[in-house]
């Protein structure tokens, strides 16, 4: 089928290219001319996993395009919006101008019967609005259906998820006859059973929101036992195994540490509440207020444990901090809880030396006046104190004899906790984490 994907950033891009490796015939818009230009060329402007490899093959098989120009998009009838939808400045609020310019910009240029699906997180009660919208700009004789299909993906597993997610998700309006196209869109993974459900439009906003506020609330769950468990003398990783193997509960996001960062995780949660608030319903959700204290806590937490360490002043220490990127497998910096950690030792005094092995250049362009270390190596020699941020997997198969050469002090700060504080400790190294009594 012919489609087109507007907004080509992490969600965008990966959808376009996996609706094309689908069989799909697809176009990706949007108005960065550097980032369009990039990937046209087959490369994409940032990292993700297995993305380049379907972009390219894609490309060379003539299914997937990319074009700056509306008028490419409104070649086609079914129409995927994936813009961002950013925390407004000073408010908890979403900013949904990328959202409206969108309908602004492609429903004059559409003709025949279209239906845009909206994969953007998206405060409810949006898609009603975006239909008055595109209702009031449709040129005559022109149709044009709002529809919700929330994306689920995480970045870093984006092309998995994207071409076997969990669940698709597709809100209708009341009277909608789009349900049979959409499926064929998605024929292929409805052939492997994956469940389809089918809502009215704001409880598919609804599910997108919900889902990464109970996200977000198991980890700073796990986070706030964390403190107990410090404060107790108990072991937080131990605590999450255990709780863990109720399949009520379950293991996943109950890793205690940082905490959540990134583009979607802390906006959200901010966006629901300041929704629910307007609705009138803001009682329900102040415990996301809490959700969002507790998890930028731990980033104080890991500041005052650095400093502790340091021996109450962090003016002047060599501090290596491991990771940039808010989680693996990532280069995304939006938000990261390692580079505002890493920010905050650097205003109190500290020589932070940074490392990540995907995450540098963007990292540079927030925090210029930290030092980026080209190698693990580098950024380790004569530390006075190492934090590991991020849990990339090369920072959890180091090996501490052999960094032990290369520091000044053994002395490390797992915020993750992703090391075996045994083996840490059988080396010589001083190690602590949160949640644990080390
Ligand atoms: C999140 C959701 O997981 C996706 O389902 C959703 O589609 C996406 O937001 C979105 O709205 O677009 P993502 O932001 O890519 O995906 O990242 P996650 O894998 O959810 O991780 C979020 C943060 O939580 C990271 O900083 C990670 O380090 C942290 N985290 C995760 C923990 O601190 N502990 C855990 O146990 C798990």
């Amino acid at each position: 089928m012919r489609m087109s994907v507007i907004g080509t950033g992490y969600l965008g891009a990966t959808h376009a290219a996996c609706m094309a490796e689908l069989g799909h015939e697809v176009v990706g818009v949007d108005v960065d001319e550097s980032k369009i230009a990039a990937l046209q060329s087959g490369d994409v402007p940032f990292f993700e996993p297995g993305l380049p490899e379907i972009t390219r093959r894609n490309l060379d098989n003539g299914r997937l395009r990319f074009s700056t120009d509306y008028a490419d998009a409104a070649e086609a009838k079914v129409h995927f919006l994936g813009v961002g939808t950013p925390q407004q400045r000073g408010a908890y609020a979403a900013d949904l101008t990328y959202v409206r310019a969108v309908i602004k910009d492609l429903v004059p240029r559409l003709t025949g019967d279209n239906l845009i699906l909206g994969k953007s997180t998206v405060p409810v009660g949006t898609a009603a609005e975006l239909q008055v919208l595109a209702d009031e700009l449709a040129p005559e004789g022109t149709t044009v259906e709002i529809a919700w299909n929330p994306e689920f993906l995480r970045e870093s597993h984006g092309v998995e998820d994207t071409i076997h997610p969990d669940r698709i998700v597709l809100g209708l309006r009341e009277g909608s006859t789009q349900e049979p196209l959409v499926r064929e869109i998605y024929a292929s993974q409805l052939a492997e059973d994956i469940p389809f459900l089918v809502t009215d439009l704001q409880t598919a906003e609804l599910v997108k929101v919900s889902a990464n506020a109970f996200l977000a609330t198991k980890i700073s769950f796990i986070n706030a036992v964390a403190e107990v468990c410090e404060a107790a003398g108990a072991d937080v990783v131990k605590l999450a195994e255990a709780i863990g193997y109720d399949d009520r509960i379950g293991r996943k996001f109950l890793g205690a540490g940082l905490g959540f960062g990134g583009g979607c995780l802390p906006k959200d949660i901010r966006a629901f509440m300041a929704r629910a608030g307007e609705l009138g319903a803001d009682q329900a959700l102040s415990f996301l207020r809490e959700v969002d204290g507790v998890n930028m806590r731990q980033r104080d937490r890991v500041v005052q444990l650095a400093k502790q360490l340091s021996g109450g002043s962090l003016l002047g220490k060599r501090v290596t901090v491991l990771g940039a990127a808010f989680k693996a497998n990532s280069d995304d910096v939006r938000d990261s809880p390692a580079l505002n950690v890493a920010g905050q030792l650097s205003l109190a005094g500290a020589a932070v030396s940074v490392y990540d092995p995907e995450a540098m250049a963007n990292a540079a362009k927030v925090f210029p006046t930290l030092t980026y270390a080209q190698s693990l190596r580098e950024s380790l020699e004569g530390a006075e104190l190492v934090l590991l941020a991020t849990e990339w997997q090369e920072f959890r198969d180091m090996d501490p004899q052999e960094i032990a050469q290369v520091v000044d002090q053994r002395i490390i700060i797992d915020a993750r906790n992703v090391l075996d504080p045994a083996a840490w400790a059988a080396e010589g190294w001083q190690i602590k984490a949160l949640g644990r009594s080390l």
